[in-house]
């Protein structure tokens, strides 16, 4: 993934034991393309070394507002001349104190008030520190001053403590960071998705299923957060982390589903069915599990809902979204299942390219006609589908 390619950060360390996180936190970026400048204060050098950040980033690291490497002297304001973004993490509670302030005394603090690039800070201290009036008098004063906060989380501290404090791991930092830069055409927009696969039990232990991994669905689910928007996301049983902002209610069968759906919909503006709905249901779950017998079980089964057809069906539908994934035909079946359903945008893929795996390659089939998105990792491929609904919902936006 190439994320950051083209684009350079500088990453601000001050003094917390999370400063190794910020080690992690430029590998993860070095690594999406970026280059990576990072500037460490005299506390953060106490916790991890110059020559770890150096490694990393293969650019050495500032320290000092005289350094020798610019011609101008002026390190404190050119370093974030053309950078993305600067982003302090770890910020201490001293460090935040002095941003609210303005006060400027070593390279780092200078360049966050001289800077002409967003800037984004990681809180991370202990809960008492973090729950002092005066340090939530800064954070409220940072915010005021266009800073973004991101976390801090809640969790097991250092110290031995456990509240909020801990600073965000590195790669919730990388997404919190690179959804800063995206452009936010779903602002103001709520959205609804299903993803996974559906579990329909047949007796305690076992069940229906399929093959869903769940991967579009949460990939979907986080581009719509990047792109601005409200998300809720009913997941069916996949082992995947929440995306970052992301609401996420989980459950087994499509009657689960349906319900969750039905409950989630007032007020939202797009909804998108990515989940592989199971289309039948055993009649009847055993309440005991099933005992080996004869040769051959006879298993009956009936119809489940349609829950994108249903929620299309209505007459405050909000924009709705498919999948068809097929085994042949897919330009048929798409734009049939986009007619039948009486949606606004059907996504197709072919089974071999897309069903468990990490990549995918699909069409996108509106009232346009069809278009094509190039074969991309799952959350390319996400990007491309929310910024094509996001353009859909605009020209729709401008025809009423
Ligand atoms: O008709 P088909 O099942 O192929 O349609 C797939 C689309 O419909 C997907 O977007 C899927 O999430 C949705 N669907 C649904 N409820 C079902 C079956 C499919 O929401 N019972």
């Amino acid at each position: 993934m190439n994320e950051f390619q083209g684009k350079r950060i500088v990453l601000g360390v001050t003094g917390g034991v999370a400063a190794y996180k910020a080690a992690e936190l430029a590998r993860l970026l070095i690594k999406a393309g970026a280059e990576v400048d990072v500037v460490l204060t005299t506390a953060g050098a106490q916790f991890v070394g110059v020559a770890t950040f150096q490694a990393l980033t293969g650019r050495r690291v500032w320290q000092a507002l005289w350094d020798e490497r610019m011609d101008n002297g002026m390190a404190h304001i050119d370093l974030t001349r053309g950078a993305a973004a600067l982003l302090v993490a770890p910020a201490t509670a001293d460090f935040l104190a002095k941003l609210a302030h303005g006060l400027a005394d070593d390279l780092l603090s200078t360049l966050c008030l001289a800077r002409n690039c967003p800037l984004l800070v990681a809180p991370a201290m202990n809960r008492q520190m973090w729950e002092n009036p005066a340090t939530q008098r800064n954070v409220a004063q940072l915010r005021a001053d266009g800073v973004s906060i991101l976390g801090p989380a809640h969790g097991e501290q250092a110290c031995g403590e456990t509240g909020a404090g801990r600073m965000l791991e590195a790669s919730e930092l990388f997404d919190d960071l690179y959804a800063s830069m995206q452009a936010k055409p779903l602002a103001g927009k709520r959205v609804l998705l299903t993803a996974g696969p559906t579990f329909e039990a047949l007796d305690p232990v076992r069940g229906l299923t399929n093959s869903s991994s769940g991967k579009m669905g949460f990939s979907l689910a986080r581009a719509c957060v990047e792109a601005g928007a409200e998300v809720t996301l009913i997941a069916g049983p996949v082992a995947l982390p929440t995306p970052r902002g992301v609401r996420r209610v989980d459950v087994q069968s499509a009657l689960q589903m349906r319900e969750a759906v039905m409950q989630a919909l007032p007020g939202q503006s797009v909804f998108i069915g990515v989940a592989a709905v199971a289309d039948y249901r055993p009649r009847q779950a055993a309440a005991h599990k099933i005992k080996k017998g004869p040769d051959s079980l006879a298993l009956e089964l009936e119809a489940n809902p349609d829950i994108l057809a249903e929620v299309a069906a209505r007459p405050d539908a909000p924009f709705c979204v498919g999948f068809a994934a097929e085994s042949r035909d897919l330009a048929a079946y798409a734009e049939g299942k986009r007619v039948a359903k009486k949606l606004g945008l059907v996504v197709g893929n072919l089974v071999q390219d897309g069903l468990g795996g990490d990549t995918n390659a699909v069409t996108l089939f509106d009232a346009a006609g069809a278009h094509v998105l190039p074969p991309a990792d799952k959350s390319e491929v996400a990007r491309g589908i929310v910024a094509h609904i996001a353009s859909l919902m605009e020209k729709r936006h401008g025809q009423h």
